[in-house]
């Protein structure tokens, strides 16, 4: 039986802005995404029977159909019921590393590399733009994942438009294992109390989407200048969560006490980041913060910029 490996990657949020209320009720949105060298890996294999098993060994990840994942490989056999009739079903293994509800896209990765797995498994032979339509209809950031790099991710997340790569900015990424900050709570609660704002009918919407404040993150972006990236990180839904989650706010401030490029939450959270200029920058942060912090429930990770999403290995 033949079977693919697959590296998914996390993904940090540089800059989310929230446009408004879209009539789908999601949130109409700006979104300057990130794919890090931290992945998980995701083992695909055909099966002789018409099954879906995965295989999960992290104890808080669902093996039934509420895991992307799995109904990443359910969408497939949906959409291309003769090649699911010819290759039958499939085993899916997640090594997870990225930690979950994390505001990472770990859940999404995952989904995203088993389109690309099932795409290779049944010599379907789909575009990139083909996944990513496909990933639009799991979830907002598939699409993204599957091309990763550095990308302006617009619409509900899932319409990406790619930016030129970064390379050699290092990230710590902080979160406390036992915290998970749900994203529909994270986007109910900001419209709870920033709907009055909100652009409101599809023209006022337009007319709010050419005022956003991405262009001077993606100037510095083009021009590859770190430090303006690490100053105009941004990150509206910061304006929930930290109220929230007070621990999510002290991690902040203590990331933001150390040198460093910049400091912001990642998503929904509850994953601080910080943007380092070198490896040792990392690696001294890493240690600072872990210091400042040494309750074993805080995990800290220093990963780097990546110009790739799903990748066969
Ligand atoms: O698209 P996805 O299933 O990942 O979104 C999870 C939840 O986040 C949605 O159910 C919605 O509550 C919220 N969301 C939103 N607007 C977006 C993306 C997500 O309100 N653009």
């Amino acid at each position: 039986m033949k079977s693919y490996t697959l590296i998914a990657p996390a993904k940090i949020n540089l800059h989310l802005e929230i446009l408004g209320i879209r009539p789908d009720n999601y949130h109409e949105l700006v979104m300057i995404m990130q794919t890090v060298d931290l992945a998980d890996r995701v083992e695909i294999r055909s099966l002789s029977t018409d099954q879906i098993i995965l295989h999960c060994g992290h104890p808080n990840v669902p093996l039934d159909e509420t895991n992307l994942a799995y109904r990443a490989a359910e969408l497939m056999q949906r959409e291309f019921p003769t090649a699911f009739t010819h290759y039958g079903g499939v085993e899916i293994t997640l090594h997870k590393h990225i930690p979950i509800a994390a505001g990472l896209a770990g859940g999404s990765g995952n989904a995203a590399a088993v389109l690309v797995g099932i795409d290779l498994l049944w010599e379907l032979g789909l575009t990139q733009s083909d996944l990513q339509t496909l990933g639009a209809k799991l979830g907002s950031d598939v699409p993204f994942c599957i091309s990763g790099g550095t990308a302006i991710a617009t619409g509900r997340g899932e319409l990406i438009s790619p930016l030129p790569s970064l390379e050699g900015i290092y990230v710590v990424l902080g979160k406390y294992q036992s915290l998970e900050v749900s994203t529909p709570w994270a986007y109910t609660t900001y419209r709870h109390e920033f709907e009055h704002q909100y652009a409101q009918a599809p023209a006022s919407l337009a007319d709010r989407s050419h005022r956003v404040h991405s262009g001077e993150l993606v100037r510095a972006i083009v021009k590859r200048d770190s430090v303006k990236i690490g100053n105009l990180l941004y990150n509206d839904l910061e304006k929930v969560v930290l109220p929230a989650y007070p621990l999510v706010s002290q991690l902040r401030a203590e990331f933001q006490r150390h040198p460093n490029l910049g400091t912001m939450m990642s998503g929904s959270g509850p994953t601080v980041f910080s943007l380092a200029t070198s490896q040792a920058q990392a690696e001294a942060l890493y240690h600072q913060v872990r210091a400042a912090i040494p309750d074993p429930d805080l995990e800290l990770f220093v990963t780097q910029f990546c110009d790739r999403g799903v990748k066969v290995i």
